[in-house]
Parts: structure tokens; sequence; C-alpha cells
């Protein structure tokens, strides 16, 4: 992970990453769950946050970026600045994570570059999420053909989860992908 500093800087001109395919495609699957809890990681502008509260009870979104949490153009009640979901104590039905999956060799921009073969950002924002679902809870992330994403799926595997790719999206330039994860035993 990069250096606090580093990161501190980039968080500064951190903008809101407003609606885009990725956001679109995966606002198609969640429209479709419900249940009691339900947290969106990354929430950015809250475009998703904002569906997920039509079929949950408690929604909440956390973001790195306090700049985005504070112009979000769809605001959430329940929104922390935290890396992931580090800073909450709960644990969720349904947990989705639009990723910063970019390959790049630098983080440059925290919306959307994931780093090494767009792996360093989503591993820690994965590794995190894992201990917030429940027992027979979901996480729902979105990557792309841009990213190393079978590696992804290995390093949910490696920590006794089950990872499966539920849909994909051609687009002109990438393959959007959607996995799902969940507790080997659910
Ligand atoms: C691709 S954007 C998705 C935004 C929104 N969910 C959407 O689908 O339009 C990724 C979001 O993740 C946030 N983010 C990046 N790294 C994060 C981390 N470690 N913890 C929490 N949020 C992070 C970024 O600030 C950005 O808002």
């Amino acid at each position: 992970m990069m250096k606090l500093s580093n990161l501190q800087t980039k968080l500064k001109r951190s903008e809101q990453y407003l609606p885009a395919e990725d956001t679109f495609f995966l606002a198609d699957i969640i429209e479709k769950e419900s249940g009691n809890m339900a947290l969106d990681i990354g929430c950015g502008s809250g475009y998703l946050t904002n569906i997920l509260k039509n079929s949950f009870n408690l929604v909440v979104g956390t973001d790195i970026s306090y700049n985005t949490l504070r112009v979000q153009n769809y605001k959430v009640e329940n929104v922390v600045c935290c890396n992931s979901a580090d800073a909450l104590q709960l644990k969720f039905d349904l947990i989705i994570c639009n990723l910063p999956y970019l390959a790049t060799d630098e983080i440059i921009d925290v919306a959307t570059d994931g780093g090494k073969d767009g792996l360093e950002l989503p591993i820690e924002i994965i590794s995190s999420a894992l201990s917030h679902i429940s027992n027979n809870g979901k996480f729902l992330f979105v990557t792309s053909s841009l990213s190393n994403y079978t590696e992804l799926i290995n390093f949910v595997e490696s920590k006794n989860y089950s990872a499966k790719i539920i849909s994909k999206k051609k687009l002109f330039y990438e393959e959007l992908i959607i996995v799902k994860v969940e507790n080997l035993l659910s």
C-alpha cells in the first residue's frame, strides 16, 4: 500500500466519481436485491447507495475521499469516511463495491486507479469487506478485463470464501465483470 503521506496528498485532490457504465451495470444487479442491512464501499456520488435504500432497512456508504462525501450528488444519510469497511463493527446482508480497478503504475486518482495489475487498492478494499459479510450475506464487486481479475478471485478463495463471476458486459475497450462472494458454508 502507498505511504500514508502520499495517500493524503492524493486525497486532497480527489474528486467525486460520477455515475458511469460500471455504476449502471452494478445498479441493474442490485435492483433485484433486498434485506436488512447493506453497505456500499467506495460509495462516491451515492448513486448506488440510494438504490439500496429502496429495499434495505439500514444502508451505509463509505468512501476514503472526504471531498467526495462532502459534495455527493446523491446525498446519503449514513456515510463514513474510512478505508473500505474498517471503521464499521457491523455485518451486512449485502456489500457492494464498484472498485477502482484500472491497472496503473502509480495511484494518481483513488476513484479509478487500482495500482499494479489493478490489484493493490482492490485487495486492500476486499480484505476489509470480507469480515463484514453476514453468515448468509453476499458481497458483489465490479472489476474489469483491464485488471488481473483472476488474481482477485484467487485472493478471495484463498481467504476461504467462494467467488463466482455472475455477469459480464462488453464495452468498446474493456469487459466489465461482476463477482459474487459468499461464505463457503452459506
Ligand atoms: C469507481 S468509483 C465508484 C463510485 C460509485 N460507487 C459508483 O459506482 O459510481 C470508486 C470509489 O471508491 C473510493 N475509494 C477508493 N479507495 C477506497 C478505499 N480504500 N476505501 C473506501 N473507498 C475508496 C473512491 O474515492 C471512489 O469514490
